[in-house]
Parts: structure tokens; sequence; C-alpha cells
């Protein structure tokens, strides 16, 4: 082992050129007792590899590493550890990818012990996001997550990822010294980032407002990663969005015209890619781009119909959408079955039916296959989409209740002071007669909708 007061950083930089690609190990810790993950280690390892390849590292060897009972200090067990060691100076490996959250303790130990960077699953999704970030807002937005988990550890300066992309990386960023000497100014940068993030958000407001009144419907594109969301963005939109076998490679939520088969025109946005595990300190740094999905006419999910995964997928996505305020009981949710030119034929006759039986789209947003029944689709739900509003009615208004209560859905209802506060949902055709009762402006925002807070 190499002496534990010796910087990895220094080692790396005596040794690299400059385009030499960074070699890492990865490594998945299965907890015993501790999983709650459906899907396999090796789904889950390769995963975590793609990942990393997404930020152009070398992974010269991966791993699945049981671990009995996770060790405060490092994690993994004093055998599995001094395993890694050996495993790391025969690959040379300058950095180790560890797919589980590591406390500062245990990735500072692992570092010391393995001579090499050490990064998590937040560490690492937070690279992928730097790096793909292509619009202010979205820089804005890796920033603040990058600042708050900065301000959650003080982590060592490590400029070589960075160098080598020359993109934004928390690892090394500007001011990465100032950072370490003071938590203050990280305190600083939050609130600045905040307050950038805070008029992003007010135009974005002005702008779905725009829209509300010209009565043009937003129809957004939620996935996980990789699932092809680009990719049926440019099919449906005919727009230039970048698509390319990278993840993340949407970061930046993209708009545009959507020209439907009767001449109903909507706007489609295109938006981040979800992925497992998705630390909720990112889902809170994404919620500006987020809010275009909690604030859709339709919600468009687009899944992987040919990965082995597609139902944990799916499963992680809803889990999401729950996480930022989007009930499938509440919102209109269509799914695509996406890259069914993938399947094979059996399979794909199977999936046709699934897909008619749960109102679900079998697509493919390469060849173009099941895209106009999509189209129609789209059209369909839109037409019968209602909105669902948060109304006070007076306790003492029996005659406004029961006409709620017959003419549209209510979600839910609190009582207790002057006014009963309800969650209702009002179809389309409703929305005029049941806004005049409550003495509500039409049209306007979701009332469910709070101040951006991170
Ligand atoms: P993120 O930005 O990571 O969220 O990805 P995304 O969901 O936007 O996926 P993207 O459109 O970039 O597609 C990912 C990969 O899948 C690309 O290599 C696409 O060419 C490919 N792909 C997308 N749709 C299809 C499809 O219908 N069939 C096939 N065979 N490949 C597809």
């Amino acid at each position: 082992m190499r002496p534990t007061g010796e910087e990895p950083r220094a080692r790396i930089d005596a040794h690299d050129t400059a385009a030499k690609p960074t070699r890492a190990i990865v490594l998945l810790p299965v907890v015993r007792g501790a999983e709650d993950d459906r899907r396999a280690p090796e789904g889950r390892l390769a995963e975590v590899v793609g990942l990393a390849a997404a930020i152009a590292l070398d992974v010269v060897e991966a791993r699945v590493v049981p671990v009995r009972r996770p060790r405060p200090g490092t994690l993994f067990g004093a055998g599995a550890a001094d395993e890694i060691t050996g495993l790391a100076r025969a690959a040379g490996a300058e950095l180790v990818v560890v797919d589980h959250p590591l406390t500062p303790v245990q990735q500072r130990n692992l570092e010391k012990a393995w001579a090499a960077k050490v990064l998590d699953r937040t560490a690492l999704i937070l690279e992928i996001f730097g790096e793909r970030a292509q619009t202010a807002e979205g820089s804005l937005q890796v920033e603040h997550a990058h600042l708050t988990y900065q301000r959650s550890r003080l982590v060592r300066s490590w400029t070589h990822l960075e160098r080598q992309r020359g993109g934004f990386g928390f690892l090394g960023g500007p001011g990465e010294t100032q950072i370490e000497a003071d938590r203050r100014q990280i305190a600083e940068r939050i609130a600045r980032v905040e307050k950038a993030l805070e008029e992003v958000r007010r135009t974005r407001s002005l702008a779905r407002e725009k829209r509300r009144r010209n009565n043009q419907p937003v129809v957004a594109l939620v996935g996980y990663t990789n699932a092809g969301k680009s990719t049926l963005f440019n099919r449906l939109a005919g727009a230039h969005v970048e698509s390319r076998d990278l993840l993340f490679a949407t970061l930046d939520p993209t708009l545009r015209r959507l020209a439907l088969p009767h001449g109903l025109e909507a706007v489609l946005s295109d938006t981040v890619g979800f992925i497992s595990h998705l630390p909720t300190s990112l889902v809170a740094a994404f919620r500006a781009t987020l809010e275009e999905v909690t604030l859709a006419d339709l919600v468009v999910h687009v899944r992987d119909i040919a990965h082995p995964e597609t139902e944990a997928q799916a499963a992680d996505v809803v889990a999401t959408l729950a996480g930022i305020g989007v009930d499938p009981g509440q919102r209109e949710v269509l799914e695509v079955w996406n890259k069914s030119d993938l399947l094979p034929p059996d399979e794909r006759v199977e999936r046709a039916a699934a897909a008619a039986a749960q109102g679900a789209v079998l697509a493919s947003a390469a060849t173009g296959e099941g895209i106009d029944a999509l189209l129609i689709a789209v059209e369909d739900r839109l037409a019968r989409r209602a909105e669902v509003r948060d109304v006070a009615v007076p306790a003492t208004d029996g005659a406004l209740l029961a006409w709620l209560y017959r003419n549209t859905e209510v979600l839910s209802r609190r009582d207790g002071g002057p006014s009963v506060e309800l969650t209702v949902r009002i179809p389309e055709a409703r929305l005029a007669d049941a806004l005049g009762r409550l003495g509500e402006p039409l049209p306007g925002e979701p009332a469910s909708v709070g101040p951006w807070r991170p």
C-alpha cells in the first residue's frame, strides 16, 4: 500500500498524459439484508459501467462485492478492501467508482487505502450531469446540486477528470480551493445560484402562462435514461436535438411545437433522463426543469421495452414522478413502449397485445413504427384532459360541495377549518362552469405548485 499521507492527486498529475482516459475500477457493493432492489446485481453493475463510460472513463475492472456487515469507517470488510487495494495497484487504476452512498469518512479512508480517487453514485451522476449541461439553466442546476453535495463533505481537490474534459466538474471547478477553505463561500454561491434559478423559474412560468392563454397544451416526455426520449422527440417534432448513445445526452428541457393529426397543436417538452437511486438532492436540484413535467397536460412515459430491466426501470420512473408530485392517478400518463424494432417477432406480437390492453403504444422512434398511433393517442388523451385544482369551499356552502361531488372527481378532502379544502379533477367540459362557481380565474396555474425550493 502507498504511504497513507500521499495524495492521489500528486500521483495522477505526475503520471498523467493529457489525452489518456482515466483507468477506473467499478464496484457494486451488495449489502446483505439491505437489498430492496429487485434488479439482479449483474444488471446494476452493467448500468454503472455504462454510466462510467458516459464520462469517458476506461473501466478496467468491474465487480459485485458482497458486504456482510457494512463498516462505518470503510463500508467494505477488511478482506475485501485489501483485495481491492491489490486490484487497483495491478490495474493501475486512478479512480474507483463505488455504486453506493459513502460517508465522507468512508470516502477518505478508501482513497487512502486504495491510493486512488473514489466516487460514489451521487458524485458519478453529478459528473455526468456536469458534462451534459447545455444551457445556462442546466449548468445552474448542476452547480446547485454540486455545491449542496460539496457542502456535505469537503472533497479533496482532484482535477484530472476536469482537465481532461474541460467541462464543469465538481471535483475541481473554479474556486475549489476557496471552497475547501471556506464553507461560508459555498453558502454564498448556493444563495446566488438559487436566486438565478428563481429567475429561470419566473421566466418559465410566464412562458407557461402565455401558452395557457393560447390554449396550447403541453406534452412532457419522461423516461429512464437512454429509453429514447430525444430520438422520439426528434421523430415527433422534426427537431434536431442531440441524440447519441450516451446516457443523459439530454439534460436541459427543450420545447418544440407538436402538430397533431386533427389540427390541434401542442408543445412538446423533452426532459432530463431518470435513473434508479437518483439522489433526492439531485431531484430537488432539477426541480425547475421537472416543473415542466409537473405542470404538463400529458406526461408521455417513454420506455425501452426491449431492455431486460424494463419493468424495474418503469417502476423507478414512476417513483421519481411521484417524488415530484406527478401521481398517475391524478394526471394523464401515456406509456410509449419504444424500441419495438429490437424485439424478437413473437415477443413483439405479445407486447402489441399487452400494449393495446393497457392503453400503451408500442412504437419505434428509430423506424417510425407506431408513431402515427402515438400521435392519435396523444391527441385523444389531450381531448379528455382534465384539470386538477386545490380549492377551498366555505364549510357552510353545502350546495357548492354537492355540485363538486356531482360534477368533478374529488381526489382528497380536508375538513376542520371554516373552509373545506378539496383537491378536485375537473373535466375540461366543466372547467369554465366549475371555476365560475368557485370564483377562480380562468385559466391559471394549478394551485399545488409552491415556490422553488432546493
Ligand atoms: P437520455 O438523454 O440519457 O435520457 O437518453 P434518451 O432517453 O433521450 O435516449 P436517446 O434518444 O438519446 O436514445 C438512446 C439510444 O437509443 C440511442 O442510441 C438511440 O439511437 C437509441 N434508440 C432510441 N430509440 C430507438 C428505437 O426505437 N429503436 C432502436 N433500435 N434504438 C433506439
